[in-house]
């Protein structure tokens, strides 16, 4: 299907379906303003006597300042003031605990207050802030920031650290050891096909295409600020905390965010920063991280050694899963990359199970959430490993997994909320054309390259929150919709204006959605793909809330068509209140306000996953991936030329967004398993790989051609819609289908990524 023919679908279902928005792949509301320039993103929020502020960072891993001279920096043209240890007025620990509520609340990406004091981490920590009047002054003034060192020695790596190993319980709340049966016996049981072996993925930086930035202006002791950011609401909570003031006095902006991938998801020390150095010049600040310091100064994904064992007996039946990762994690922060927390938990069916993790502490910057974290290196090791299982029994990879196919989640004892995962392989399994392939490896051929067929599957929690909207119904007929969501770029103006429009019953065009500020309904972090499964229900409940005030001043108005009737009997639709039963009896919602002499019906809801219910069930969305190498055996690099997704994600909101979401995560995965690695100097701890020109991503001439589809059953449990989140799924299992496909075409099988021409050759 073209885009025009898409566009024609949504215009033409729009006219005579009540549901008409919902689903359509309707293009994205924003995407004028967007490529016409009006967008504002965060470092466009210009002020009068606006100043700049420019960082000065470590050049060391480990050690002290034994000195900062910023005299000839104090001299330099423009300079206003300079901040750091030495001089940095007190701030407060801002972290949310246990006991806040979770819309009220942040999480800083370190532990660690930024200028705290004179010990260095990592290389890349903040030690100093110029501020000056122009950004060129700031940047000249921040080179002759003289700043010496005690230094000592740091551990920078896995290996080097390894003898300090320990178990941490939980992350994020779940716990993070996980055992079932007895995991040792069953591998050393006489009989079975075992598999081990150690899958290593590299540092990789999350690099959105907007680097962050802030622009921060106080007015007496009320502070605003415009964050690159995933979390208004977090940025508000964090702000508030820090500087001790009353959550109400911090109003935080962010209409669009360019990208984050989960490095914007937490609050950060410039943030702070450049809310401190406003409130020491008095004066509007902007701080705009550079692309460089983005490898440093909002984290990335650690990198990750992974062993995986597996047993099984020789019909495929799995009797032993055991995925072991340990993980670097940073002196200031504790963040954990689960890696077999969701997918060798849950994905198959086995009765031994045993998935330690270990956390080792490096002198590296602290890393963060990047996108699918956990899943996305964690299917890569068992989603390689079940392939390795699958030649040496054998067995075609998607029966083995058929066999081992999970009918409830196991490592919780609950049932699936919704689960069409075998739909997923068999669809994809057709659309590829995956019965043609020949399983000998290097057994297929394009001319001279060699073609190799890989599969894997992908898989991503299911997550809601609290959340919250307003609308706002006028007599022009139109309706205004707020809530403090966040739209990464990837739609979420678009999905929420189209169920705003279907429970309003107006058309999209009468739908107005903003978000982006923390001053409208709160709204949870774009993290975890929770946004639309969360921000969806509220928005359409406030649409219910809405009808249902309608209802009663049409029912109770002796002159409305509607006169007597009860109000539950009443629906919104195509821009009218109706009679459920008998659609030609109703009347106008203009009308409607227009005669209530009121300026407009206003309603705002609040709503929370229904616990005693969701509860009962695992949450989870699936997907298989189906990827075609081809390789030149004379230089082995490795061109992806042609994919497959077929993913479930309950109801799909957009379908053309959806795919875009599923496209944008496989593309990362592709960078992820040909082309990305952050290199650290071994000397320095510094990222030396800190640009576009080393730090390699795709770009369209690495891939063919996509074939998405999103299946489209609702998830009974989630949520009224049932639609689950789909930022992050697509990212999932790409780097183990592709591995697959590169060990089919070759006969060679990279456990360590990226796969690059050295490893094949
Ligand atoms: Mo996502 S990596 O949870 O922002």
């Amino acid at each position: 299907m073209n885009a025009l023919d898409d566009f024609d679908d949504a215009a033409t279902s729009r006219k005579d379906n009540r549901n008409a928005a919902i689903g359509k792949p309707i293009d994205r509301v924003d995407g004028r303003r967007k490529i016409t320039g009006a967008a504002r993103y965060a470092a466009e929020f210009k002020h009068g006597r606006l100043t700049h502020a420019v960082l000065v960072q470590s050049t060391i891993a480990k050690g002290r300042i034994a000195s900062i001279d910023t005299a000839a920096a104090r001299r330099a043209p423009g300079v206003i003031t300079i901040l750091s240890h030495e001089n940095m007025p007190k701030l407060k620990k801002a972290q949310g605990g246990p006991k806040a509520k979770p819309l009220e609340t942040g999480k800083m990406g370190e532990d660690r207050l930024p200028f705290e004091d004179d010990v260095i981490h990592y290389a890349g920590q903040h030690v100093a802030l110029v501020v000056a009047d122009t950004l060129d002054h700031a940047r000249h003034a921040a080179s002759l920031v003289k700043v010496r060192y005690r230094e000592e020695k740091p551990l920078l790596t896995i290996e080097e650290a390894e003898s300090t190993a320990y178990l941490p319980k939980a992350s994020f709340g779940r716990p993070l050891q996980h055992q079932r049966g007895d995991v040792e016996a069953a591998l050393a049981a006489p009989g079975v096909v075992k598999i081990q072996q150690t899958y290593t993925t590299p540092v990789e930086t999350n690099n959105p295409m907007e680097p962050s930035a802030t622009v921060a202006v106080w007015d007496g002791d009320k502070l605003t600020v415009a964050d690159s950011t995933q979390a208004v609401m977090g940025t508000r909570a964090v702000l508030a905390q820090a500087f001790g003031i009353p959550r109400e006095d911090v109003h935080v902006l962010c209409p669009f965010t360019g990208g984050g991938f989960g490095c914007k998801g937490f609050q950060w020390g410039h943030t702070m920063l450049a809310a401190m150095a406003a409130k020491v010049t008095r004066r509007p600040v902007q701080l705009n991280l550079t692309r460089q310091q983005m490898f440093t100064s909002v984290g990335h994904r650690p990198p990750t050694r992974q062993m995986i064992a597996l047993a099984a007996r020789k019909d495929g039946k799995l009797t032993a899963l055991k995925h072991e990762t340990l993980q670097p994690t940073s002196f200031t922060t504790e963040f954990i990359e689960p890696c077999g927390l969701t997918t060798s938990k849950l994905l198959y069916s086995c009765e031994n199970v045993a998935i330690p993790h270990r956390l080792v502490k490096v002198n590296v910057a602290p890393p963060t959430p990047m996108r699918a974290p956990g899943d996305c290196p964690g299917s890569f090791a068992i989603e390689s490993a079940m392939d390795e299982l699958a030649y040496e029994l054998g067995i075609d990879p998607i029966e083995l997994r058929l066999r081992n196919y999970a009918e409830m989640d196991e490592g919780e004892k609950k049932p699936w909320s919704s689960k069409h995962l075998k739909e997923c392989y068999q669809r994809g399994a057709e659309m590829f054309g995956w019965s043609r392939r020949n399983p000998k490896p290097g057994s297929m051929r394009d001319g001279d390259l060699l073609v190799g067929w890989g599969m894997a599957t992908a898989l991503y929690p299911g997550n809601r929150r609290p959340a919250s909207a307003r609308a706002r119904l006028t007599p022009d007929g139109r309706a205004l919709v707020q809530a403090a969501t966040q739209d990464l770029g990837t739609g979420s103006y678009t999905v929420f204006t189209q169920v705003a429009a279907d429970a309003l019953g107006l058309p999209v065009e009468r739908v107005t959605f903003e978000l982006g500020d923390s001053e409208f309904p709160a709204a949870p972090t774009s993290g975890g793909s929770n946004s639309a499964a969360s921000v969806s229900e509220a928005v359409y409940q406030v649409g219910g809330a809405i009808r249902t005030k309608l209802a009663a001043i049409a029912t109770s108005d002796p002159e409305s068509p509607l006169a007597g009737q009860r109000a539950d009997q009443l629906t919104l639709s195509n821009g009218r209140l109706v009679l459920a039963s008998d659609p030609s009896r109703g009347m106008d919602i203009a009308d409607l306000v227009r005669r209530s002499r009121i300026p407009a019906i206003e309603a705002e809801v609040q709503v929370k996953p229904e616990d005693e219910k969701t509860k009962k069930y695992s949450i989870h969305s699936w997907g298989a991936q189906f990827c075609e190498v081809k390789i030149d055996p004379l230089l082995p690099r490795v061109q992806v030329s042609r994919w497959v997704s077929v993913i479930d994600v309950g109801r799909v909101l957009n379908t053309k967004l959806s795919r875009s979401q599923v496209m944008g995560g496989v593309t990362m995965g592709i960078g992820m398993a040909l082309m990305e690695h952050t290199v650290y100097d071994p000397r320095t701890g510094k990222p030396l790989t800190d640009n576009f020109a080393d730090y390699l991503i795709p770009v369209n001439a690495d891939f063919g051609s996509f074939d998405v589809e999103l299946l489209n059953h609702p998830d009974p449990v989630i949520n009224t819609l049932g639609c689950r989140g789909v930022g992050e799924i697509g990212i999932t299992g790409v780097a183990a289908a592709i591995a697959n496909a590169v060990y089919h075409a070759t006969g060679k099988r990279v456990r360590d990524l990226p796969i690059t021409i050295e490893k094949l050759i």
